[in-house]
Parts: C-alpha cells; structure tokens; sequence
C-alpha cells in the first residue's frame, strides 16, 4: 500500500490547523525541521511540533535537516513526533546508532535520510535497525523543487536491497513529487510519498490524496 505524507512546509501558517485538517486523510504528516546549517533555510521547529500535536492524531514524520542531531531526537519525541528521521551526512557512525536505538527506547520509528549526493551505500551499516530510509529527490532546504530524475537508481537499489534482506523498513521520497514523479518513485519502489505544493495547492486535497495512493 501506497502512503502519502503531506509535507506542512507548503501550508498556510497563518491557519496552520485548518491546514492540517485539510489533509486529515493522509497516512502521515511530515514536519521538516531546518536549520540554517545543514541546510540554508530555516523552517520551525519544537514549540510549532508541540502545537501540531496538539491539533492532531495523525503520526508525526518529523524529517530534520539539522546538524548534530543526535543530541535532540528525544526532543523530538517529547514535542510528540513518532517518526523521527536524520540525515547520515549530519551524524558520526557511533552517534547514528546511538540515536537510532534512543528512538527505538522510545516506542518510535526511526529513520534515516540520504541527501542527492549521497550513494545508497552509505545507509548499509544502518539498514537492518531502521523503520524507514527517506531518499531525497531534491536538494534538501526548500520547498517547491523540480524532481530529479537521476534518484530513480538509488531508490531502485534500496527496494533491492530491503527486500533481499527480508526487512521491515519503509522507503520514502521528497521532494518535487506530484503525481507523474510519484509514479516514477512507485514503479522503482518507493511506498511512502512526501509532497508539499502538490498537496497544498489543491483545493480538494482529499481527492489528491486519494489520487496518489491510487497511481494508475
Ligand atoms: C525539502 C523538504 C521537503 C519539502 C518538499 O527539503 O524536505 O519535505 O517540503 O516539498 P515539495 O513537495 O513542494 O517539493
Ligand atoms: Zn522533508
């Protein structure tokens, strides 16, 4: 089954929780931290999570593109985020695992990002703990990026390589997805899809959901 992750990045903050409602049917809600350092921009971050979580049930896949971040994912969790992925480029091998296992103390989904420019190699020491691996399809940092169609290898790689292994664990892409690049990612693998414009530019964004868990 095909899940679809709405990214609130592309919201209306002015209404945030009009907003969240809108998309109430989607399977997860993705909260994308930044923080001027690992990527240029700056999104939100803890105070604006504790204030999602209290506006809904929907499970929280918080993706942060922060530096260090080991230090924080029981920050993460607390504030009430139940999948919390990190990149591999921000962390040490010793601090992955670590953070890795913390979230799994927890009760929580752990996942691991993978920036462009990163092979799929890179997630290999890591693969057999994780819940979800998420492939970036843009340049993490901002919104509203055009998909880039050289990743299709890397997630067919992963697919492989998760389902050779017999594992439990997700494949997730963002970034550029809307319904003709969320087919591409289907067919190499991927069964979680993250789209912010593409969503919150729609006025019935129920139907859209709906239009890309069901990819013809
Ligand atoms: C980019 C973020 C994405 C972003 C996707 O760094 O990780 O989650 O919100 O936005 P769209 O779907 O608009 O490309
Ligand atoms: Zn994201």
């Amino acid at each position: 089954m095909i899940k679809i992750a709405p990214s609130i990045l592309a919201a209306d903050f002015t209404k945030l929780g009009e907003e969240i409602n809108s998309i109430k049917t989607a399977d997860y809600l993705h909260f994308d931290v930044m923080d001027g350092s690992f990527v240029p921009n700056i999104s939100f971050g803890l105070p604006v999570l504790e204030a999602v979580r209290k506006t809904t049930d929907m499970v929280l896949d918080i993706h942060l593109m922060i530096v260090s971040p080991a230090r924080l994912v029981s920050d993460f969790i607390k504030a009430g985020g139940d999948i919390i992925t990190f990149h591999v480029e921000a962390e040490t091998p010793e601090n992955i695992h670590k953070a890795i296992d913390e979230i799994h103390t927890f009760g929580k989904k752990a996942g691991l990002s993978i920036r462009p420019d990163t092979p799929a190699e890179a997630l290999l020491p890591y693969i057999d703990y994780l819940d979800l691996i998420l492939v970036m399809t843009v340049e993490p940092g901002y919104g509203g990026q055009d998909f880039m169609e050289a990743m299709l290898p890397k997630i067919s790689k992963l697919r492989d390589i998760i389902d050779g292994k017999g594992l439990n664990c997700e494949l997730e892409v963002d970034g550029g997805i809307g319904l003709k690049t969320a087919k591409l990612c289907v067919d190499e693998g991927a069964n979680v899809l993250v789209a912010g414009v593409d969503i919150f530019h729609e006025t019935n964004r129920a139907a859209h959901i709906e239009k890309l868990r069901n990819l013809k």
